[in-house]
C-alpha cells in the first residue's frame, strides 16, 4: 500500500513542527509548501536528515509552487501572517483573507478529495472563507482550535491535581480564544464531574474559574514569553491527532470548528463543537442541550464570530 501524502501549506513554526511530527509517527510522505523560496526545501531536507536516527520512513519534500500537492490525502493549512504590533484586526483578518482566497485556489485545483484541517488566524472565520474558496464538501474542511483549547485546560488540570494527563478529558464549545466555552460539568478526571471533585474537596470553585480563566487566555500566555511568535509545538500535535483519526478512520470524538448548517441554532458558520471524525471527514456533529449561562456564552461566542464573518463577506463579497 502506498504511503499517504499529507500537505503542509504554511512551513513557518507550525508547518515545520507538523512535517516532524508526520515523520516521527510514520503518517506518511510530506509535501511542505510555502511562498518563501528555500524554507520549505530546507525544513524537508532537515527532518528528512533526521529519519535515519529516530528510524521512520517518510519522504520529505518542499515546494513553492501547488503541483506538488496534488493527491494529497491531508491538506493542512498554516499559511499567514501573525498579527504585529500596530495591526488592527480588521488588516490581519484582510491579510488572511487573500491568502485563504489562494491557498483554496490551489486545494480546489489539486488536491479536491482532501481533508483540510485549518489553523490560521482568526481561525473560525479563516476556516469558513477557506471552504468557500475551495469548495470542498463542509464536512472535509475543518479547524482546529478546539483540540488545542482542552489541552490546554487538562494540562492544567492534571497539574492542579497531580494525576496524569490521560485521565483527565476536557469538554470545550465556541470559538477560540477568548470567547471559548468550556463545560465544567462535562470535563472529568476518570469519569469524575470537576464539580464533583470542587465537592470532594480536590480543588476549589475559585482554583477552578482561575484554570479556566488560564486556558481561554493560553496563547497570550505563550506570546508573552516568547515574545517573538505564538505557541506551536500543541497547535500542531492537536492538527495532527485529527488528521490521524481521518487517516486512520479512528472516529474519534473531538472539538473542532465545524460547519455548523442548523445544529446548535447556528446557519452557515463554523463554531467549535464536538465531532466525530473518520474517513469520511466530519462523520456526526454531537448537539448536547446548552442552557442558562452556558448557552449565553455559546451565544456570545458566536455572535464573535459572526462579526468576523461579516467583515469576511464586505471584504471578499465574491466568496459567497
Ligand atoms: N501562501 C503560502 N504560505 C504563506 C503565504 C501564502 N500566501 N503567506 C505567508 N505564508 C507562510 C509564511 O511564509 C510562513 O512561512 O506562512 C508561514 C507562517 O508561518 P509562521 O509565521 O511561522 O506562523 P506559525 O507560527 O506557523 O503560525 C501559523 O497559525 O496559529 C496560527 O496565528 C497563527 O495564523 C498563524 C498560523
Amino acid at each position: 500500500m502506498a504511503r499517504d501524502k499529507i500537505a503542509l501549506i504554511g512551513s513557518g513554526q507550525i508547518g515545520g513542527t507538523l512535517a516532524h511530527l508526520v515523520g516521527l509517527k510514520e503518517l506518511g510522505d510530506v509535501v511542505l509548501f510555502d511562498i518563501a523560496e528555500g524554507v520549505p526545501q530546507g525544513k524537508a531536507l532537515d527532518i528528512a536528515e533526521s529519519s535515519p536516527v529516530d528510524g521512520f520512513d517518510s519522504k520529505l519534500t518542499g515546494a513553492n509552487s501547488y503541483e506538488a500537492i496534488e493527491g494529497a490525502r491531508v491538506v493542512i493549512v498554516t499559511a499567514g501572517v501573525p498579527r504585529k504590533p500596530g495591526m488592527s484586526r480588521d488588516d490581519l483578518l484582510s491579510i488572511n483573507l487573500k491568502v485563504m482566497e489562494q491557498v483554496g485556489a490551489g486545494i480546489k485545483k489539486y488536491a479536491p478529495d482532501a481533508f483540510v484541517i485549518c489553523i490560521t488566524n482568526p481561525l473560525d472565520a479563516m476556516v469558513w472563507a477557506l471552504q468557500k474558496a475551495s469548495g470542498l464538501p463542509a464536512k472535509k474542511v475543518v479547524g482546529m482550535a478546539g483540540v488545542l483549547d482542552s489541552a490546554r485546560f487538562r494540562y492544567f488540570l492534571a497539574d492542579e491535581f497531580n494525576v496524569s494527563v490521560e485521565d483527565v478529558t476536557a469538554f470545550v464549545l465556541g470559538g477560540h480564544g477568548d470567547t471559548m466555552v468550556p463545560l465544567v460539568k462535562y470535563s472529568t478526571v476518570a469519569g469524575i464531574p470537576l464539580p464533583d471533585l470542587v465537592k470532594m474537596g480536590w480543588t476549589s470553585q475559585a482554583r477552578l474559574d482561575e484554570i479556566v480563566d488560564r486556558t481561554r487566555n493560553g496563547g497570550a500566555e505563550i506570546v508573552n514569553l516568547l515574545k517573538t511568535g505564538s505557541a506551536f509545538y500543541a497547535p500542531a500535535s492537536s492538527a495532527i491527532a485529527m488528521a490521524e483519526s481521518y487517516l486512520k478512520d479512528k472516529k474519534r470524538v473531538v472539538p473542532v470548528a465545524a460547519h455548523l448548517n442548523g445544529e446548535y441554532g447556528v446557519k452557515d458558520m463554523y463554531v467549535g463543537v464536538p465531532v466525530v471524525i473518520g474517513d469520511k471527514g466530519v462523520e456526526r456533529i454531537v448537539e448536547i442541550e446548552l442552557a442558562g449561562k452556558d448557552k449565553e456564552a455559546f451565544d456570545r461566542s458566536v455572535a464573535a464570530v459572526q462579526g468576523l464573518v461579516e467583515a469576511c463577506k464586505k471584504i471578499a463579497p465574491d466568496l459567497l
